[in-house]
């Protein structure tokens, strides 16, 4: 049994307290650590056999918790992010044969050991940036055999990585070229051959679909996201990134979990939001990346009393970023949100977003030991020093699985 620990000379304590219903913003407090669990806050605690963990007062915080990433991909697509720059948009991109289809192309033909290699590799970066927790998609399939390889990569390592890991089916990420004029017939792959497999060796926590113009109508959506419910598996949503065309109604309407993306939301979106208690996932690395300024309108959904959850959507086409710091950055510069609410939205709200709040997303009493310490010291720094290495040490149950050793 791993030894008990604890954590001494704290510099700063942030974190969501769930009796208070606040940010605590704390000073002078100590942590004991047992059995992979939080088991005491307290100003001084006596542990003369304890391993102790100096944290050179400096500032602690939970892990991260990324409620959106896609890290099954094989290639990278460094070509488009030039394209961009040339003024092509995401769109035209897709059209001239990059995007998604571009990505399923190559992950088609990937040898599978490389691959798993690859998504190992990225599942270990997350540590680098604080994040202790994820959700990985598959999407970069489209078949039925790649996609279900995908969730299987993603299955093992849910298994055997020291991340916590919930896995979502997007089979409906977009339609492969054989169905680009056959819609039904590949939904009907979806229904009747991929989500029935996905869900009969539990492969997947969530489904989720990619609702947008040119994609898949909420219509089609619906008929995906019904289907997987049927078998079971929880919802989540792409919707309102480029056009509204009614996904975060829908998700109200299949009582999602999540609507993620939320950039063109309208008044509307936002009422269905809060009528169908759906989580709003903000994703404003993506705008960043696209070289949008047509951020989610995440000041007003927190002035109606949503509260906004935060990820990375690490994929190679719109968001080639692991670093939840960088993302708390972009939303305290570009959507106003303060480096507290930012915080609490990387964190708690991110863990609520996964069903998971009552074991990560913040450090309290008997929950998962997921910590993070910084080389920083308070919890301002995390969106001021701007893409500097300023996670020190992270610790996933109780065990340091990640040091800086510069
Ligand atoms: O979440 N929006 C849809 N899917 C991804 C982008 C995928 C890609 O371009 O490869 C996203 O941003
Ligand atoms: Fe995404």
């Amino acid at each position: 049994m791993a030894k008990t620990k604890i954590i001494k000379n704290i510099g700063q304590l942030a974190t969501w307290n769930s009796e208070k219903n606040k940010m605590d913003i704390k000073e002078n407090v100590e942590i004991l650590i047992e059995n992979e669990r939080i088991q005491e806050i307290d100003s001084q605690i006596n542990c003369p056999e304890c391993q102790v963990i100096d944290a050179h007062d400096k500032l602690i915080t939970p892990g991260f918790v990324d409620p959106h990433t896609h890290p099954v991909f094989y290639n990278t697509r460094e070509m488009e992010f030039e394209m961009r720059l040339q003024g092509k948009s995401y769109k035209e991109i897709a059209a001239a044969g990059g995007g998604i289809l571009a990505s399923a192309r190559k992950l088609r033909k990937a040898p599978k050991n490389e691959l798993k290699k690859m998504v190992t590799d990225r599942l270990d970066e997350f540590f680098r940036f604080g994040t202790t927790t994820i959700e990985a998609k598959s999407g970069y399939g489209l078949s039925v055999d790649s996609e279900i390889e995908s969730l299987e990569i993603l299955k093992e390592f849910k298994e055997k990585h020291p991340l916590d890991i919930k896995t979502t089916f997007l089979g409906a990420h977009e339609y492969p070229e054989k169905y680009r004029n056959d819609h039904q017939g590949y939904i009907d792959l979806i229904i009747n051959e991929m989500i029935p497999k996905v869900a009969e060796n539990q492969l997947a926590d969530y489904a989720d679909v990619f609702c947008e113009e040119g994609v898949f109508s909420a219509e089609e959506s619906k008929k995906v996201l019904e289907s997987a419910k049927q078998y079971g598996l929880g919802i989540r949503l792409h919707s309102d990134e480029f056009k509204p065309i009614g996904g975060t109604q829908l998700a109200r309407d299949v009582k999602a979990i999540s609507a993620d993306h939320l950039t063109a939301i309208t008044e509307e979106g936002i009422a269905a939001l809060k009528e169908g208690n759906v989580i709003p996932i903000i994703l404003p690395a993506t705008t960043y990346f696209l070289g949008s300024d047509h951020y989610a309108p995440a000041r007003k959904m927190l002035e109606q009393q949503l509260d906004v959850a935060l990820a990375t959507d690490f994929n190679p086409g719109s968001s080639m970023t692991q670093s939840m710091p960088f993302v708390i950055n972009v939303a305290c510069l570009n959507m106003k949100m303060t480096p507290k609410e930012a915080l609490k939205a990387a964190t708690f709200d991110s863990a609520r977003a996964l069903e998971m709040e009552d074991l990560v997303g913040s450090i309290e009493k008997n929950k998962q030991a997921d910590i993070v310490i910084w080389n920083c010291e308070n919890y301002q720094s995390i969106p001021y020093f701007l893409a500097a290495q300023t996670v020190e040490k992270v610790m996933k149950k109780g065990e340091i699985v990640w040091e800086n050793r510069n």
